[in-house]
């Protein structure tokens, strides 16, 4: 059931569309049949007075649309429909499958997902569904047609929007459809038995194939389940829903070819599980749904996967699909935001080159298991904190219409993310269970937020060409051909990091010989013997005053030319080098070999920048107090200063403030705690700044 790629039919990134139409676009998912009638009139005075102008439409509708097997109500849908585009807001427009009505399933139980221990899971939810079921895709793509076809010409369509989060609760389904397309996909990438046989190491506990209808899902097995079977798998199930988006977007472009078509991604903390580096190319405009993490660390979170985001729609401007005006449900303790969050947040991804502010949902609902989650209308109505600070949003986008349509300016400091390395990184079976692949990143990326540097986070797969230092956190996974592009970086002159448990296995998790970090072994110049992991309350101190609470390793040659710039100073391994740097020509690749988590490996940047101009501070960063994002569309940049703190920040900036930004006579900004300031500059004067040699126009005051 493999769908043709659409990259060669797509018509365009959205030029006049749901994008780029020269203001942003703003609002949220509406479902409006949770309400009665005399509520959408309020709904569409509220959404005027927002200035609210697209809504996500008809998500979780199938049961109301299709009502009995093959029979249509579209009466109410139309209803709102016209009632939107009278009052001027655009739709973004569902097809509706996300939730299979109960009718399908008591008629079709086969569809039903079944996890990996055999439980078959129940209606009674939403996205009951297998990936794979050819009985389920037949009525998804009838409800598609249905729907393309009653709404091709309505003057509200700007935009349709596939499914829903995709695979957010049945990505991984065990059941026999599942197996027999994973046997298909196995023989699409393997060929053959033998190939297949030694990727997965099958000589191992005699798990060797002698045909293809053996090999199962890898199902609850009395203990730990082959590794490459996993990994296999993982991608079989990530490559199985996006053959679903193909399969809707396949009817959608032949019903309504000028129409864009995008599904929500969930390039987040939250679900790690699709390859999202291998759907952006299937989707017409790359949107995402992001969610605020509680507490100290949740701002930087969102700066970390708005700015993934933006570079997997290689530095295009995106939608913001879904965020929360306040408080979610579905976290152990759900805080409301605190004062300025709400802007802060949406403004954050609008400088990581959101064109689209939306939330989930408009209207907070009154019944399901969404009640006590946030909407533009809270259960207070319109005489609360959430509505105002809604529009006070609204006014101040429509205020930065200027900043829609320009792209991401490119960092000269790169992160290196890897979905797949996230997935092997924490497998069963290893060394420790207490290595985050997240949280290694998060801790490399807030700290060049706290030395004031602009990183992109990078998916593996984007051209490393322009930038000057490449920081791969926990690169788990390395293959010949990201060998060859990471060295290729320091023969170039330019500069590599790497963290510890890189380069430690390939495509098929199979351990790389001749000692550890394997595929990095010959880049970084040093050879590890053994992982010393930590065990809990046993931290081991390093000679900067770095600590390791969770991993270290026992590096027992260093290749000529490889500087020691720490060592470990307890512990088993006191005396031993713990992080590196093989200098090679003008470039150099850095290693470190213990979680020394975001103030050490802080430290080991500030030492680098002392000959790494690229890891020079902005001053516009304030010490990192504030991190600066920049749009660009080519004449002018715009850019955006998120303060990190809870205390006003003094900044003196050059460029005309922007929106609710106001400076002094003499350009002096107080930015108030958790706020974003915009200012614009004319880039004819930056570049020209630049060749004096001027590293920036503006600073922090102290
Ligand atoms: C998303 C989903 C929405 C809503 C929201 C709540 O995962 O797409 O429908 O459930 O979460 O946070």
């Amino acid at each position: 059931m493999t769908s043709p790629a659409l990259t060669d039919v797509r018509p365009r990134w959205v030029k006049d569309g749901a994008l780029g139409a020269g203001r942003f676009r703003y609002g949220a998912d509406y479902n409006p049949e949770q309400w009665p009638r005399d509520v959408w009139q309020e709904d569409m005075r509220l959404m005027r007075e927002a200035g609210v102008n697209i809504v996500s439409l008809g998500i979780f509708s199938w049961a109301l649309l299709e009502p009995r097997p093959g029979e249509w109500d579209f009466s109410w849908l139309d209803e709102v429909m016209d009632l939107l585009h009278e009052n001027g807001i655009d739709v973004d427009l569902a097809t509706a499958t996300a939730s299979p009505p109960p009718w399908l399933t008591r008629l079709h139980p086969e569809v039903l997902p079944q996890t990996a221990d055999g439980t078959v899971l129940s209606p009674g939810a939403r996205q009951h569904w297998r990936p794979t079921s050819p009985v389920f895709r037949e009525y998804a793509l009838r409800l598609t047609r249905a729907i393309a076809e009653r709404y091709a010409g309505h003057p509200a369509l700007v935009a349709w929007h596939i499914s829903n989060e995709l695979g957010c609760h049945n990505i991984y389904d065990y059941s026999d459809d599942a197996a027999r397309a994973f046997r298909v996909w196995l023989q699409e990438h393997y060929g053959t038995l033998d190939a297949l046989n030694d990727a997965w190491g099958t000589a191992f506990w005699s798990q060797h194939y002698g045909a293809w209808d053996e090999i199962l899902p890898p199902r609850v097995a009395p203990t730990q389940r082959n590794p490459g079977q996993q990994l296999d798998f993982e991608r079989f199930s990530s490559d199985a829903v996006r053959d679903h988006l193909r399969a809707e977007a396949a009817v959608l472009r032949e019903v309504t070819p000028d129409v864009a078509y995008t599904t929500n991604f969930m390039v987040a903390q939250n679900v790690r599980d699709i390859d999202y580096a291998t759907w952006v190319d299937d989707v017409d405009f790359v949107s995402n749904d992001h969610y605020l993490r509680p507490g100290e660390l949740g701002r930087d979170d969102l700066s970390f996967w708005a700015n993934l985001t933006g570079n997997l729609a290689g530095g295009r401007p995106w939608f913001l699909m879904e965020h929360a005006t306040s408080a979610i449900n579905w976290r152990e303790v759900n805080p409301p935001k605190r004062a300025g969050e709400l802007v802060r947040d949406a403004l954050t991804h609008v400088g990581h080159g959101a064109d689209a502010v939306c939330y989930f949902q408009w209207r907070q609902s009154r019944a399901g298991g969404e009640r006590y989650h946030s909407g533009m209308v809270p259960h207070a109505g319109r005489d609360s904190r959430v509505f105002r600070d809604v529009v006070a949003l609204g006014a101040e986008l429509d205020a930065l219409a200027a900043v829609t349509g320009s792209h991401r300016e490119k960092a000269r400091v790169a992160v290196l993310f890897d979905y797949e390395s996230w997935w092997v990184s924490g497998r069963d079976s290893h060394p420790t269970e207490a290595l985050q692949y997240d949280a290694e990143q998060l801790a490399w990326y807030r700290a060049l937020l706290d030395l004031g540097i602009r990183a992109d986070v990078l998916p593996l797969a984007a051209s490393l060409d322009d930038y000057d230092v490449v920081i791969a956190p926990m690169l788990h996974v390395v293959t010949d051909e990201v060998r060859r592009r990471l060295e290729h970086v320091v023969r170039d002159g330019r500069h590599v990091v790497v963290s510890y448990f890189s380069g430690i296995v390939d495509g098929h998790d199979r351990v790389w010989l001749g000692g550890y970090p394997g595929a990095l072994r010959d880049l970084l110049g040093v050879t590890v013997e053994e992982f010393v992991p930590l065990l809990p309350g046993q931290p081991v101190t390093l000679g900067s005053g770095s600590v390791a609470t969770t991993w270290t390793e026992r590096i027992v040659r260093l290749a000529d030319g490889v500087d020691v710039l720490d060592t470990y100073a307890d512990g088993d391994l006191a005396g031993a080098p713990a992080v590196t740097r093989r200098r090679a020509g003008a470039g150099s690749a850095t290693y470190v070999s213990a979680d020394i988590g975001r103030d050490g490996v802080a430290g080991v940047l500030r030492g680098l920048s002392v000959d790494i101009d690229a890891l020079a501070a902005d001053p516009l960063a304030a010490d990192g107090r504030v991190e600066v994002l920049s749009r660009t569309n080519g004449a002018e940049r715009f850019v955006f200063l998120a303060n990190r703190t809870d205390e006003s920040v003094l900044l003196q900036l050059d460029g005309d403030a922007m929106g609710s930004t106001e400076t002094d006579a003499d350009g002096t900004l107080a930015l108030a705690p958790r706020a974003v300031a915009v200012v614009r500059q004319d880039a004819a004067v930056l570049a020209a700044a630049a060749a004096d040699g001027i590293r920036s126009s503006s600073t922090a005051r102290a």
